[in-house]
């Protein structure tokens, strides 16, 4: 008449429930932990080791110097990562990539450039120049807090400076 469930072992619900807190742990763990649109980068850069005090402390124009007056910030040449990996962490398995594309005196070299995978590019609609920007005296830090994780741009990003800073907030200026 009632249903009569089925009589496990208690060895048995054990392991079922296990079983499910693993499925649940691995479910959180590819949810969670990777960022969505995150990019495969050619090798693992961080710009926390080479920005930071105790680490090679580099400021951003020496990769990025064109921010200063051209549209585009640009990457910096491999050229620019070799002359300071020929003799730092020379045979560190992480810079491979690197002499592959741009040490010639290197086992691994075949001159496959580095290709940088972009985290956060305006659509191709938007107008949006970094000269005009820094000649006006923002920091890069204003809008790349932290760009080993740089988030999206967002329009209402660009609209609160514009308001804040009496700039124009005509559509057509930033829309092509
Ligand atoms: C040693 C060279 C180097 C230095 C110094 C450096 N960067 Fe970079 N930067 C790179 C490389 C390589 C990439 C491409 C790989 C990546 O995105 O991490 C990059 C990418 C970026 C990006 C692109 C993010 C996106 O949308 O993909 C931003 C923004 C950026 N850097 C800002 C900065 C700022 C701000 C500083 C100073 C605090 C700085 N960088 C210092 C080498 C450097
Ligand atoms: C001014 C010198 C300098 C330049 C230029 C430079 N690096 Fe480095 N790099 C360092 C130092 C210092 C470390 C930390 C070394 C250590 O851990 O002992 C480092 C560490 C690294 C590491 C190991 C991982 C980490 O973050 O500790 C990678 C990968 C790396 N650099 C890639 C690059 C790439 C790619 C470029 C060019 C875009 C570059 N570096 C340019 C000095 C430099
Ligand atoms: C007013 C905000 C703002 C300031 C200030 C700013 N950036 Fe950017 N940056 C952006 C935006 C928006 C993009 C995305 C541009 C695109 O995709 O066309 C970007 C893109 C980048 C990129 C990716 C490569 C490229 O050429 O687009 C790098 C690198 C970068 N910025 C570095 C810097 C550095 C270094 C500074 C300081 C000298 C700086 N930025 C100052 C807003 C800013
Ligand atoms: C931190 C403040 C700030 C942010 C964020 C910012 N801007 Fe600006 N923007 C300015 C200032 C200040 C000027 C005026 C520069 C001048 O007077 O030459 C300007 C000027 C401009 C101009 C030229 C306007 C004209 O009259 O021709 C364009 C286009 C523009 N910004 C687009 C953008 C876009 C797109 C974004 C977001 C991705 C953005 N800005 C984010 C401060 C900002
Ligand atoms: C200061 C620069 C700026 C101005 C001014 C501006 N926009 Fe934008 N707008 C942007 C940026 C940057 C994006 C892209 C944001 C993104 O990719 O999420 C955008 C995206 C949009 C989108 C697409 C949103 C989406 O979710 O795809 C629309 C629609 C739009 N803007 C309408 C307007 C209208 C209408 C105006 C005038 C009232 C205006 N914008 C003024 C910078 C601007």
């Amino acid at each position: 008449m009632f249903y009569k469930p089925p009589h496990l072992a208690p060895s048995t619900v054990w392991g079922l429930c296990i079983l499910a807190a693993a499925v649940l742990t691995l479910c959180y763990l590819y949810a969670c932990t990777r960022r969505p649109h995150e990019p495969v980068q050619p090798l693992p850069f961080s710009h926390a080791t080479h920005t930071a005090a105790d680490g090679s402390a580099m400021d951003c124009r020496a990769c990025h110097a064109a921010a200063h007056h051209a549209a585009g910030a640009g990457l910096p040449a491999a050229a620019t990562c070799l002359d300071c990996h020929r003799h730092i962490l020379p045979a560190d398995p992480r810079l491979l990539p690197l002499h592959a594309a741009a040490n010639p005196d290197h086992p691994a070299y075949t001159a496959d450039p580095l290709r940088w995978a972009r985290k956060a590019p305006l659509p191709p609609y938007i107008h949006f120049h970094h000269g005009q920007h820094t000649a006006a005296g923002h920091s890069c830090d204003e809008c790349h807090a932290d760009p080993d994780s740089q988030l999206p741009h967002t329009m209402s990003s660009c609209l609160d400076c514009h308001r804040r800073q009496n700039v124009t907030t005509n559509c057509d200026r930033c829309h092509k």
